[in-house]
This record gives structure tokens, C-alpha cells and sequence, in this order.
């Protein structure tokens, strides 16, 4: 059995018995939950902090649910009334949390490398989890989707999975990719504008394009990204109406994916930039089954890092 980990900061390089074991132990969550809301007391006595330096809808609650779901108690940081307005440095705001006896940090921040800073500079035996940082790695969103894409299409070696949109400066893009990897998808397609895409050099198993049409064709899952404006330089913003005829995933182009092919997105969503209404709201959409998803893999990770 491979080693219990005691942060999770990125998927890349986590072996596929890793990434299994953590989709397994989702799954058991959402039973132990009744697929619902009812609280299991795996961590109560522990203290979780969720520290996030970025905004954040969807993440933050589904940590802060996953932590009261296994009777834990939660901090919610919030930076706007926090000491770092005031200049204080990261690893002083670090040390003096520490101090206050906490098991687990949730760490949510604009610098790529920061969790893993904060797992170096950590004077206890706190446990750092990655919620995103800059546009590295958001390995909880890249396990959501990958049980979501599981819970339908349990056949990775026969999956093709098409990523569309702002890939260059999406963690989501990147955590997707290591974990795909790593579970063998049989092809991975990562399409957006030239001046939305990341280095080929950075994804040597992946077929690149500008081309959706062509990208699309035949894939069992699609991920659609948001055009992440606070990441861009002013020059690699696009138009938004010529942005979506060329990457907006409206039905008439959703007929060329595969039969019943998933249709997802981290949220939030930008309708009629990268994704019509009529699907986002339509009978393929897995968007709000990835959020609901995203509970039970919170508590899985939680459950791990934190040793029960
Ligand atoms: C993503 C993020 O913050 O990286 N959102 C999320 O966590 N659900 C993607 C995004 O902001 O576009």
C-alpha cells in the first residue's frame, strides 16, 4: 500500500495508487454521509484553519463543510481583518497560528510554491492542503473532477478527455492533467488561443491545438475553463464574443463529443464566454455533481492527511 501522505500541496508525480485511494475514500465518505449531510466524527478534537489569500466561493465552503462533516472545528482566516493587511510576513502570520495549537492549514494563495513554503517553514507538525496557488496546482479540484469523471466513465484507459479554455494560467488545468496521467487516460487534448497556451515542453503526454472543433471530436469529457483576467497580462486578453465563437461550448458543438459526453467546469462559470446556458444547465452537465463531489473529496483528504 503506498504511504499515507501528510500534506497534499499538488497530484504531480502521486502514484495512481494514491490518487485511487483518495477517490475510494470519497466514495466512502459520501456513504458514511447517507449522500448527504449527516456528520461523521472522525477528527472531532482537531483544528483546521483555512487560510485563503484569494477569493473563493466553492472551495472554501466545501473544506469548511468537509471539516464540520467530520466533527472537526474550523477557522475561517479572513485576510481582509488580518495582520498581513497590516505588512505582517507570511511565516509570522505562520508561527503565530501554530501557536494556537492547529492540525491542519488549508491554504489558498496568488504565489505558486506557497503550501509547500509553508510546509518548510512549519515549526509543529501542522498539515498543509493546497485550496490553489497562483497557476501551479489545485489538487482537490483535479480530484473532484476525477471522481466525478469515475463515477460515469470508471474506464480510463479508454477516455479521452478534450480541457478548453484559459489553460496557461489555470492550477485546474494542470492538476487535471497530473491526475489523468496518472490513472491512464487514453488521450488528453488541452485547446485554447495561442496566447492562452502553457509551454508544450511542460506537457509532453498531451496533444496541444487551437482547433475545438477538431479537439472535441469524439471526447468523453469535456472541462471548460474560465478566462482568468486576474492572471493576464493586459495583452493576452481576448475578445469575448470572438472568444466564444471560436472556444464556447454552446449544444451544436457538443455534437461532436462522444455520445453523452461529460460536460464540466471548475466554476465559477462565465455563460455565454466560454460555456452557453442551454449547457451549463443542460442534461449533460456534471458541474453541480463536481461540486457535490467536492465535499466527499475534501474529507477524504482531510481524513488522510490527519490520520484516521
Ligand atoms: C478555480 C480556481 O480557483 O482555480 N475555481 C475553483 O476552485 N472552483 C478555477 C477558476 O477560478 O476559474
Amino acid at each position: 500500500m503506498s504511504q499515507r501522505l501528510r500534506h497534499l500541496t499538488t497530484l504531480e508525480h502521486l502514484p495512481r495508487e494514491t490518487i485511487e485511494r483518495l477517490l475510494d475514500r470519497a466514495e466512502t465518505m459520501r456513504e458514511g454521509c447517507a449522500h448527504g449531510t449527516r456528520k461523521l466524527e472522525l477528527l472531532s478534537g482537531r483544528t483546521i484553519l483555512n487560510l485563503f489569500f484569494e477569493p473563493s466561493t466553492r472551495t472554501r465552503t466545501s473544506f469548511e463543510l468537509a471539516a464540520r462533516r467530520l466533527g472537526a472545528d474550523v477557522i475561517n482566516f479572513d485576510i481582509g481583518f488580518s495582520s498581513t493587511s497590516k505588512g505582517e510576513a507570511l511565516f509570522d502570520t505562520l508561527h503565530t497560528l501554530e501557536a494556537m495549537h492547529l492540525d491542519a492549514i488549508v491554504v489558498r494563495h496568488k504565489v505558486s510554491g506557497t503550501p509547500e513554503e509553508l510546509v518548510r517553514h512549519a515549526m509543529s507538525g501542522v498539515s498543509v492542503i493546497n485550496a490553489g496557488d497562483g497557476n501551479r496546482a489545485h489538487p482537490t479540484q483535479g480530484l473532484l473532477d476525477m471522481l466525478t469523471i469515475r463515477q460515469h466513465r470508471p474506464d480510463f484507459s479508454r477516455l479521452t478527455v478534450v480541457i478548453c479554455g484559459d489553460v496557461k494560467h489555470s492550477r485546474v488545468a494542470r492538476s487535471d492533467v497530473h491526475a489523468l496521467t496518472a490513472l491512464g487516460a487514453k488521450e488528453i487534448r488541452l485547446c485554447s488561443p495561442k496566447a492562452l497556451m502553457p509551454s508544450p515542453d511542460e506537457f509532453p503526454q498531451c496533444v496541444i491545438t487551437e482547433d475545438f472543433d477538431a479537439a472535441i471530436e469524439g471526447a468523453d469529457a469535456v472541462i471548460m475553463l474560465r478566462l482568468q483576467k486576474e492572471r493576464m497580462a493586459v495583452t493576452d486578453l481576448p475578445d469575448e464574443a470572438a472568444y466564444f465563437t471560436r472556444y464556447g461550448l454552446d449544444n451544436r458543438r457538443l455534437e461532436r463529443a462522444s455520445k453523452g459526453a461529460l460536460v464540466m467546469h471548475p466554476g465559477p462559470i462565465n455563460r455565454g464566454i466560454e460555456i452557453a446556458s442551454e449547457v451549463a444547465d443542460g442534461p449533460q452537465s456534471r458541474i453541480l455533481e463536481q461540486v457535490g463531489n467536492g465535499v466527499f473529496v475534501r474529507m477524504a483528504v482531510l481524513a488522510e492527511v490527519l490520520g484516521r
